[in-house]
């Protein structure tokens, strides 16, 4: 893609204020700061500059509400397929650093909001980092998510500043720090409060107390005898997280650290991993899930009060999660044990998650225990998570609608229940919508926004933005049984059910989906989920979907075997939590990941054919971001675009023959077009 305009814009505003040079970062034409070529290309002309001048100090900050810098352009990265042209633009980076790092004056970076990946490089290479203190401002290297490693000589750097345990832990995890610890890890200078924050960099800039360097003690992982001991257990524990062959880039941040690699050796390593199908896949599902956020954000909510109607596991647990979002919540139930279970389960997460007690009490205080509902006459949005029963859903929706405010938007949990049914005798069935959370809420990303035939677009519209602001991905689906995650998911448990009924030791068929890159196995996720669940989910979809549901998993059920929760399901599950199972070998269970894998990719394409969801992207979205489908594959139908759709209709074709009717390919395979729709950023 060439975007000549952004070549020519302006994003960086020089002002030199008594010797003082203040450089702010502002990308033209977009709402976060990122470093594109040509926005590196001006910040090396602007250093190149002011290196001629007689200064007492640089001030980088950033002009954009939402943060310092996000990080590279990472839609740039799509557009390089060549291994030297991404290692020229890490070597690009890692010059324009340098000249940073070397001006004959000191610079300090004044950060706010998040300052990741690039950004982060660019504050490790100024003498000094100030931080203003908020919830809001991150920092971080999360390069590995995408497959790669820090390429503007990140690597080197963040270990001569915090020591080498903690930036290989930071590099390997790619996870963020809050000020405070950034502060206690040596990695911010200062933290100040808002209205502080510029004065603290001129502050230190006049003073120039000296670069921050990790003390020698930090620095002992580092020592050669040491190095070797040090890279086998940190591989040991990224091999318990990450496959060698899925995702290389932890491996190889280990290998740079253990050679001391330098910039040139780091340049070459990011060139290798930037056009590598694992990280040009999670690219792919990082932008998708953007594309998802942007589209949340089309419009406004208008939403403060939320109203929960029952507080079982899935409403206890979004209420729970929007209260702690910020927002006003009331959950009401008919007993007030229930009410006081839930609340009791909130109370645990926050503390675990927030830690600071007074950010604990603040959202224990947005949650409020209604037992009469009064809260539903005041709430902007009532969501309805009651016993998955036609009758009570229809009964409860007439109640809410006669009491709540005209303007509210109502939405529903219901997995299984068509929108139109539950919105029978609603006078205005236009307010209702689905949004299907998934559990459990606090770890699962996505929200499906399900479009009954009578939903309007502005109700739905604010239910995409709801969800975005509980930081959720909202995916548009139709109003079809299963909808789109929990449709494609079931032939593939239920092929897993079928194998275990063959007799396939059930350690094996859980094998050959991780080993194929599914981060659970279908027989510990059916007990994970509860065998009760998966079996009245199978039932609602084996008429629409023409499924045949494996006696084994009735079985199952009426002996009250109902997976982790009763102790027993597939595995038996010891007191931790954890199934029982014998180790299985590896590597020798093609046929059986490829009979539980086309029966996911053929049910991807009947949801495509069916207009389930529109586009592709969407059905990656909603299996990577709704299941963990193998992210380094970027999702179902980009590793149907990867082999080729042909032979996979090829392969279900012979397996039809072996197996019998549940293997023939939908006749979505044939309709080339289906495959060939634009990307959800083409929008
Ligand atoms: P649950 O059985 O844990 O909770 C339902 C709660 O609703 C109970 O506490 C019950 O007392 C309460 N309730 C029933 N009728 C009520 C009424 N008229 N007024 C107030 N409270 C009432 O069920 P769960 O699993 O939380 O499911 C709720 C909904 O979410 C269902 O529609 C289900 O299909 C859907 N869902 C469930 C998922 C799961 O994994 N459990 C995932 C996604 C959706």
């Amino acid at each position: 893609m060439n975007r000549p305009e952004a070549m020519q814009a302006t994003h960086w505003q020089l002002e030199i204020r008594n010797d003082i040079a203040w450089l702010t970062f502002d990308v033209a034409g977009q709402s976060a700061n990122v470093l594109s070529r040509a926005a590196l290309e001006q910040f090396e002309q602007h250093l190149t500059n002011l290196a001629e001048r007689p200064l007492k100090g640089l001030i980088i900050r950033s002009a954009k509400p939402s943060g310092f810098i996000a990080g590279a352009d990472v839609r740039e990265f799509q557009e390089i397929s060549d291994p030297a042209v991404a290692a020229e633009l890490a070597r690009t980076g890692q010059r324009i650093f340098r000249q940073l790092e070397s001006l004959p004056f000191p610079s300090v970076a004044a950060i706010h909001g998040f300052c990741l990946g690039g950004g982060m490089e660019l504050a490790l290479a100024c003498t000094y980092r100030v931080l203003r203190e908020d919830p809001a401002t991150r920092l971080g290297l999360p390069e590995v998510r995408l497959g790669i490693h820090p390429g503007f000589a990140g690597t080197i750097r963040m270990p001569l500043i915090v020591g080498d345990f903690i930036a290989l832990d930071l590099i390997l995890s790619g996870r963020t720090v809050s000020p405070k610890e950034a502060r206690a890890i040596g990695l911010a200078d200062e933290i100040v409060p808002e209205r502080h924050l510029l004065r603290a960099a001129e502050n230190i800039v006049r003073t120039n107390p000296g670069a921050r360097r990790a003390p020698w003690f930090k620095r002992i992982p580092n020592w050669k005898p040491l190095r070797r001991l040090v890279v086998k257990y940190l591989t040991k524990r990224v091999a318990g997280k990450a496959h060698p062959d899925h995702y290389p880039a932890p491996y190889r941040i280990l290998e740079l650290w253990q050679q001391r690699a330098n910039e040139e050796q780091e340049a070459f390593s990011l060139g290798e991993l930037l056009v590598s199908r694992t990280s040009r896949n999670l690219v792919h599902v990082f932008l998708i899930g953007e594309d998802l956020k942007r589209h949340g954000r089309a419009q406004a909510h208008g939403i403060r009060h939320v109203h929960v109607i029952g507080a079982g596991v899935m409403g206890g647990d979004i209420a729970m999660w929007a209260a702690n979002k910020g927002f006003r919540v009331t959950l009401q139930d008919q007993k007030p044990e229930i009410l006081a279970r839930a609340l009791k389960r909130a109370g645990e997460f926050y503390k675990k998650s927030l830690k600071d007690p007074r950010m604990v009490q603040e959202a224990m205080d947005r949650l409020m225990p209604d037992l009469n509902g009064d809260g539903l006459q005041r709430a902007d949005l009532v969501i309805e998570a009651i016993v998955e029963k036609v009758d009570a859903k229809q009964a409860l929706f007439r109640d809410v609608e006669r009491r709540a405010r005209r303007d509210a938007l109502f939405a529903s949990n219901t997995s299984s229940i068509p929108l139109e049914t539950i919105a029978q005798g609603l006078s205005d069935p236009s307010r209702l919508v689905g949004l299907h959370f998934f559990n459990p809420v606090a770890k699962m990303q996505l929200v499906e926004i399900v479009r009954g035939s009578y939903s309007s677009d502005e109700a739905l519209g604010r239910a995409r933005a709801f969800t975005t602001a509980l930081d959720r991905l909202p995916l548009d689906v139709k109003s079809s049984p299963g909808f789109l995650v929990n449709r494609i998911l079931m032939p593939y448990l239920l092929e897993a059910v079928k194998l275990a009924e063959e007799g396939v030791a059930l350690e094996t068929i859980d094998r050959a989906a991780t080993d194929f890159g599914m981060p659970m196995g279908p027989i510990e996720l059916g007990d994970v989920v509860g065998l009760d669940i998966c079996y009245s989910v199978a039932q609602v979809l084996a008429g629409p979907l023409k499924l045949d549901v494996p006696a084994l998993l009735a079985n199952l059920v009426n002996e009250g075997r109902l997976g982790k929760k009763s102790g027993r399901g597939f595995y038996e599950w010891d007191a931790k939590g954890h199934p029982q199972k014998p180790k299985a070998e590896r590597n020798v269970y093609a046929p059986i990941a490829e009979r539980l894998i086309l029966r996911l990719l053929n049910e991807a394409v009947a949801c495509l054919r069916e207009g389930v969801v529109n586009q592709p992207d969407a059905v990656d979205a909603g299996m990577v971001y709704g299941t963990g489908f193998a992210p380094f594959l970027g999702g179902p139908m980009r590793y149907i675009a990867s082999l080729g759709e042909t032979g996979i209709s090829h392969s279900l074709y012979r397996l039809s023959q072996e197996y019998g009717k549940r293997f023939e390919p939908d006749p979505g395979w044939s309709q080339t077009e289906l495959f060939r729709q634009p990307s959800m950023s083409d929008e």
